[in-house]
């Protein structure tokens, strides 16, 4: 109500909020207001015109072209009934035209109630086949189970037909029915005027039809999707696997024999074992000592409640077992979806169960079951037996006291038989009551359960109710009652029943983690995601998890409960499972407001959790299996279209993000199946992830970027990409030490470049095959690849690039012992970075690759005592250091620039390079300009590679020594005034954490 409220409040007529809350009127209802209704509620006629209005323009947001909005064609699953008569052909030889007209009439009228008692829909009638849907238009959680139910109700009323009639017993009227259920496309209106039809296309209708024909008379045949979806309702017999035409793989097929008679559909639901109890101490521990007080006459009521698959459930059935072995009596009350019109369901259920009664018995023997039944209950009499005969429709000719009562009084007598029944029962011995799912209780049973609640505190007797959210009960707050509101369990109990189901299996780390993420602490979507993960013949080591057709249909009726928030959902579940309002605006091209109304509603109904307000609110989506439902409802062609138009909105309004998250625009534009502008922002993603380090991350844009060139037209454009993903996968599969893939990656980058003729990427390419050669000892072939290098740049003329060939050769060089041939070559590439030629050739070499270059002959010159020479050198890497991304390489600068001053005679700190600043990364000032570095984990590799080149330098004699707190000067911390202790203390702290970016300063050097 809380979201009309806010609708009247956006029309300025917030005076009416609680008359509207009052009267129930919530968006469905207020859809259907016109001017009378709106005039009964004592509306004045302006603000009558005003709402009737806001009520026109209240249709459903739209969703952006080509996306599919509620009522348009939709992927789903449902379950598909066809039933055909039996002998029609013979009928219609027999018959005169007009009695086989009422015949058919009849069978047809029986297949419209059938279906429409159990919420389905008929959406064909062929000659005498009948077509029905159960999960479209409107689904339900139990769709499979309707459909069965509804079929055995037809053949039931059919049979009812036949001993009314009149008719000859070989003109009885039989039927046939076959269902299945799948994933359809439904709802594209097709066809013109009254024969306008939205069908349903896929291979789901034609398994029903073919199974139908299967079937014997009279029987009901369902495929294998169906049966398990009911897991144990219907009683069934194996058909085997029947090949079916127009059907690709065989269909295991069953006959349904009756229904099973189970105490609760926790029972129903499964088809195999329990898995063990995970968690939920506390919960049962509350529940057994209520059991403990309500054992010694102090009866107590227990409200369970939580989300659909939370555990309640489980949880009774816990406290079941537990006190299995004690002296008690059970009574277990099941309310159901599909009868919650249907007075005393539950009740019914329940005595039928515990007398043996089935619909094969006759009446007397239903009687009789019945009477042994009561017998066991001291005070029952001849009145309460005609009051439960009535009550299971059992005709009652043994003449039983059956006053001729109003339906009132009727009621009334059997309420009170009922209670007497149990108060009797409790006199015996304890009673624990079970009550399941009482937000689908019927207003009779309901009644009932409030006298019980009434009746429990002097009795005997443990009432455990389990109920969804929403089930609001007036008892709550007495004194013998008591609520458990069941949460979510956590990541660990998750794992751990990952682990209880999967057993022995072994499901790799990843798939765990999935599992964990995906079910949101649900047991529920656990249990299912891992069977069918289990189940499916997929390998299950890196599939993605689709969402179990077990949860398809419960899944899919929460988002069709949604009057204006589906179209608002499907379109944001193409967002992610966290989106924005604003950018959920601008890609649904509707006013805040009408997006406002639909998140108010998704916020409302639990399916989405907003925080913020307004155009800032941020949003999520409550289930990931929710979001996986919505989005997986939308045609392909239609997600498409929704993906190419997110990432238009993202390049062209939301430019931060697209320059920030490329990866995110890149999703979009694959998706979107825009291959040219994917490929682009994956490159863009790759870069700028390897840029802070974030290798695994680059690999994985890469290879997505690498995925996609089999669908790029242009050959030269599709060389220039390939090169790029393999060199920038390599170079990052070099750093996670992944040698043998990236060599492989360069091995492709060079087939490519080659044929391309491409020389600078060719050099890159064996400059890297060097690199990756040097730390697997392999100098020979190390040296090979960067003389190639070498070569192809100097034939090119690519200073930079041969410069960098030269650096890697100087190095492999030096590890060979080969000083003098090292040294010349960091010279050629010295002058290379420096000299005249480099500065003709106005290349734009970015200042950290040259820094580092000259640096590494720095490193090595200082290794032979050419003091001297690598402080030039040091003097010449240090504004390209200072003024590049890598604290690392400025650090090492700083030591080498330090080097100098020492041989010069000079001392100390160059305040100017903040070293010590990068002394505890995670407490850097915030908005430093290292403070992007840190996040990377780059100052701490930038710290101790400086302390590094500290030891490089101990190594040749040039002394440093670490300062007392004192001596480092005051203005290079970050709060001036910081005390010595505190100093000390976070030294401490810097010590616990490994590794320790050390706190040091450089002090004058003794020779
Ligand atoms: N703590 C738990 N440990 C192990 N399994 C659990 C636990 N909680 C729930 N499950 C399993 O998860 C599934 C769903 O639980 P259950 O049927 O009890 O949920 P529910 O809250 O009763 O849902 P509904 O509202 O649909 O009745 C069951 O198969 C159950 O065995
Ligand atoms: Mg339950």
């Amino acid at each position: 109500m809380r979201d009309v409220s806010q609708w009247l409040v956006g029309l300025g007529l917030d005076e009416y909020a609680a008359l509207f809350d009052e009267h129930k009127i919530d968006f469905e209802a207020l859809a259907e207001l016109d001017g009378s209704d709106l005039k009964e509620l004592g509306i004045p006629l302006g603000h009558r015109k005003k709402i009737l209005k806001a009520i026109a323009g209240l249709d459903a947001p739209q969703a952006p072209a080509g996306v599919a909005a509620s009522g348009e064609a939709e992927r789903r699953q449902v379950t598909i009934m066809f039933c055909d008569l039996v002998g029609s052909t013979e009928l219609s030889a027999e018959l005169d035209p007009e009695d086989l007209r009422a015949l058919i009439n009849e069978y047809q009228d029986a297949c419209r109630a059938a279906v429409a008692e159990y919420d389905g829909f008929v959406a064909r009638y062929m000659g005498d086949g009948v077509l029905a849907y159960f999960g479209y238009p409107k689904s339900h959680e139990n769709d499979a189970e309707r459909a069965v139910l509804a079929a055995l109700s037809l053949l039931e009323s059919l049979q009812a037909l036949n001993q009314r009639s009149t008719r000859r017993a070989d003109s009885a009227l039989a039927a046939r029915v076959g269902i299945a259920t799948g994933l359809v496309v439904v709802g594209d209106l097709i066809g013109e005027g009254a024969s306008r039809e939205s069908p349903v296309v896929g291979e789901t209708p034609n398994i029903a039809a073919r199974l139908q024909s299967v079937a014997e008379p009279d029987t009901v045949v369902i495929a294998q999707s169906t049966y398990q979806l009911t897991g144990r309702t219907f009683e069934c017999r194996a058909l085997g696997t029947q090949a079916l035409k127009g059907v690709a793989e065989p269909v295991q097929a069953w006959q349904v024999t009756g229904t099973r008679s189970v105490e609760s559909r926790f029972e129903a639901a499964r088809h195999v074992g329990l898995t063990p109890l995970v968690g939920r101490e506390e919960e049962l521990t509350l529940l057994l000592n209520r059991w403990k007080r309500a054992r010694d006459g102090d009866g107590r009521v227990v409200l369970i409640t939580g989300e659909a698959g939370i555990g309640k459930s489980r949880l009774t059935e816990e406290l079941r077992r537990s006190v299995a072995a004690e002296p008690h009596v059970r009574i277990g009350y099941q309310c159901l979806a599909h009868y919650q019109n249907s007075a005393f369901h539950p009740v019914i259920a329940e005595l039928e169960r515990t007398a043996g009664i089935d619909h094969r018995h006759a009446p007397a023997e239903k009687l009789d079951l019945l009477e042994t039944l009561l017998s066991r209950s001291a005070d029952a009499n001849d009145e309460d037996l005609a009051l439960f005969a009535d009550l299971l429709s059992i005709p009652n000719d043994r003449h039983f006291p059956d006053a001729h009562l109003e339906p009132a009084q009727r009621k009334e007598k059997t309420l009170s038989a009922l209670v007497r029944r149990l108060e009797s029962l409790a006199a015996a011995t304890p009673v624990l009551f079970i009550f399941e799912d009482v937000h689908w209780i019927d207003p009779s049973t309901l009644e009932l359960l409030e006298r019980i609640v009434e009746r429990a505190a002097t009795l005997p007797l443990l009432v455990a109710v389990t109920s969804r959210p929403g089930f609001e009960a007036a008892w709550t707050g007495q004194p013998n009652t008591s609520l458990i509101s069941l949460s979510r369990i956590d990541r660990r109990q998750s794992r751990a029943l990952v682990d209880r189901i999967a057993e022995h299996t072994g499901l790799p780390e990843s798939v765990l983690a999935d599992i964990v993420a995906k079910a949101d602490g649900i047991p529920l979507f656990i249990e299912e995601l891992t069977r069918t993960l289990l189940e499916s013949e997929r390998d299950t080591t890196g599939s993605s998890l689709d969402v179990p057709a077990t949860l398809q249909d419960s899944l899919m009726s929460r988002l069709d409960r949604l009057t204006v928030g589906k179209p608002v959902a499907q379109v944001a579940s193409a967002l992610g499972r966290e989106f924005t309002h604003e950018l959920l605006s601008a890609v649904c091209e509707e006013p805040p407001g009408k997006i406002e109304l639909a998140l108010d509603e998704l916020d409302a109904s639990g399916l989405v959790q907003r925080r913020g307000t307004g155009s800032q609110a941020s949003c999520v989506f409550k289930h990931a299996l929710i979001q996986d439902v919505a989005y997986q409802s939308l045609l392909r062609s239609a997600r498409q279209a929704l993906h190419r138009r997110i990432a238009s909105v993202l390049c062209e309004e939301f430019t931060d993000t697209a320059e920030l998250q490329p990866e995110v625009v890149a999703r979009h534009f694959t998706e979107g199946g825009e291959t040219e502008q994917a490929i682009s922002y994956w490159q863009r993603a790759g870069d700028r992830a390897a840029a802070r380090a974030a290798h695994a991350e680059a690999i994985g844009h890469y290879s997505r970027g690498l995925d996609l060139l089999g669908d790029m037209e242009d050959a030269e454009r599709r060389a220039t990409a390939e090169v790029d993903f393999n060199l920038g996968l390599a170079a990052s599969m070099r750093v996670v030490e992944r040698w043998d893939d990236a060599l492989q990656a360069l091995d492709r980058a060079e087939s490519v470049a080659r044929s391309h003729d491409r020389p600078a990427k060719l050099a890159e390419v064996h400059y890297l095959k060097g690199n990756l050669y040097f730390p697997l000892g392999r100098f020979e072939d190390c040296l090979h690849e960067h003389e190639q290098s070498r070569d192809i740049a100097r034939r090119a003329g690519l200073l930079e690039k041969e410069a960098r060939a030269l650096g890697g050769l100087g190095d492999a060089y030096y590890q060979r012992g080969r000083m003098i041939t090292a040294e010349r070559h960091f010279d050629s590439c010295g002058e290379n970075l420096s000299g005249a030629r480099f500065r003709a050739s106005r290349s734009r070499v970015p200042g950290d690759e040259r820094h580092r270059t000259i640096l590494r002959a720095a490193i090595r010159r200082m290794h032979r005592r050419r003091n001297e020479q690598c402080g030039a050198c040091a003097q010449d890497s240090q504004p390209a250091g200072r003024g590049g991304r890598d604290p690392g390489h400025m650090l090492l600068g700083y030591g080498h620039g330090q080097v100098r001053r020492g041989i010069r005679g000079q001392s100390e700190i160059d305040g100017t390079v903040s070293t010590p600043r990068i002394r505890k990364p995670g407490r850097l000032r915030p908005g430093s300009p290292r403070q992007a570095a840190d996040r990377d984990g780059a100052a701490r590799r930038g710290s101790s590679r400086a302390q590094g080149s500290l030891r490089e330098c101990k190594k040749i004699g040039i002394d440093f020594r670490r300062s007392d707190d004192s001596r480092i000067p005051r203005s290079l911390h970050r709060r001036p005034r910081r005390t010595r202790a505190s100093l000390a203390r976070r030294r401490a702290d810097a010590r616990d954490e490994q590794p320790q970016p050390q706190l040091f300063a450089i002090l004058p050097i003794r020779h």
